[in-house]
C-alpha cells in the first residue's frame, strides 16, 4: 500500500507507523485524511503480520491541530459537512482494531486530533504537547467520539472541565489525569514508541489481541459480565493452544 496524500504508511515487521502528513495545516484531519486513515486501518485490521500501529504527525508543531477548518467552514453547511464526514465510519473502525494502537504526541493535539489519540491504546507525549476540545468555542459539538472516548479515560469531571469550556492541558498535566501514559523527551519520543510497539509486537499475539478486547469491551459491562468476558476470552486462548498442539 503506497500513495496517500496525507498519510504516510509504513509497514516494519510486525510493526505499523502511520504518520498524518499534512505539515503545512498541522496536519488538519480533512475528508481526505478521514478516506487515506479509513483505507488505511482497513488493510492493517486483517493483516496478521501487523501486532502494532504506532501513529504520530509530521512536522514540529503539530500531532494534528483538528478537523480542517478550511474545508470544514467552506461546506455548503455544517449538517452536510457533518454528513460528508459521516459516510464512512472511521471511529468505530479504530475502536474495532484488534492490535494496539499507540500515539507518539507532540505539540498542538486539539479536536479530531486528540479524538484520534484518544482511540489509541497508549498515549506518548512529548512535554510540548497541548491538549485540548476546541470545538465547543467555535459553536460545533465534537464528532469524533470526544463526548464518549474523554470521558471514560479522564472521568466525567475532568471530561466536562475539558469540554465545556475550551480548556488545554499541557503534557503534565495531561499525565496526572492519566490522559497520557508517559511523558517522553521531544528527541526520544518516535523512539520510544517504536520500541513500545517492537516490545508488544514481541509477546503472543493472540495473548495481546484478547488483552485489549477484555480491557476494551469489558469497560462497558458491568463487573459481572466483564468476568465472563475474561473468563470467555482465557478459554479461548486455552483452545487455540490445545489445538496447536495437536
Ligand atoms: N484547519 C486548517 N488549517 C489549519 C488548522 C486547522 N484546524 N490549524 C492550523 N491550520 C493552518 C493555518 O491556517 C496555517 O496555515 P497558513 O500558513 O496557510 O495560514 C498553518 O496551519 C499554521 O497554523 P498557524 O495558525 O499559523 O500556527 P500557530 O502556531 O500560530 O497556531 C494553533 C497554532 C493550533 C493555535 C492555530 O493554528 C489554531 O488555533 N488552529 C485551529 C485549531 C482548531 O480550532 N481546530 C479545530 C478543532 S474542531
Amino acid at each position: 500500500m503506497s500513495g496517500f496524500e496525507t498519510v504516510i504508511y509504513e509497514k516494519d515487521g510486525s510493526v505499523a507507523r502511520l504518520t498524518l502528513n499534512r505539515p503545512q495545516a498541522l496536519n488538519a484531519f480533512s475528508v481526505r485524511m478521514r478516506d487515506d486513515l479509513f483505507e488505511i486501518l482497513s488493510a492493517i485490521k486483517t493483516d496478521d503480520e501487523v501486532r502494532a500501529v504506532v501513529f504520530k504527525g509530521a512536522g514540529d508543531k503539530a500531532f494534528c491541530a483538528g478537523a480542517d477548518l478550511k474545508e470544514f467552514l467552506s461546506a455548503p453547511s455544517a449538517v452536510k459537512a457533518r454528513h460528508i464526514r459521516s459516510v464512512r465510519d472511521l471511529w468505530r473502525l479504530f475502536l474495532s482494531m484488534p492490535q494496539p494502537l499507540i500515539a507518539a504526541l507532540h505539540g498542538y493535539v486539539l479536536g479530531s486530533g486528540i479524538e484520534i489519540a484518544l482511540y489509541c491504546d497508549l498515549r506518548l507525549a512529548s512535554p510540548d504537547a497541548i491538549f485540548g476540545f476546541p470545538e465547543v468555542t467555535l459553536g460545533i459539538l465534537p464528532a469524533a467520539g470526544g463526548t464518549q472516548t474523554l470521558p471514560r479515560i479522564l472521568g466525567l469531571s475532568g471530561a466536562l472541565d475539558m469540554l465545556l469550556t475550551g480548556r488545554r492541558l499541557n503534557a503534565q498535566e495531561a499525565f496526572l489525569k492519566g490522559m497520557v501514559s508517559r511523558i517522553v523527551p521531544r528527541e526520544e519520543l518516535l523512539q520510544k514508541a517504536e520500541e513500545l510497539a517492537q516490545n508488544i509486537a514481541s509477546f503472543d499475539p493472540v495473548v495481546v489481541r484478547n488483552a485489549k478486547q477484555a480491557l476494551i469491551h469489558g469497560l462497558d459491562m458491568t463487573l459481572d459480565q466483564g468476568l465472563d468476558l475474561e473468563w470467555r476470552l482465557a478459554a479461548k486462548i486455552k483452545e487455540i493452544r490445545k489445538s496447536s498442539k495437536i
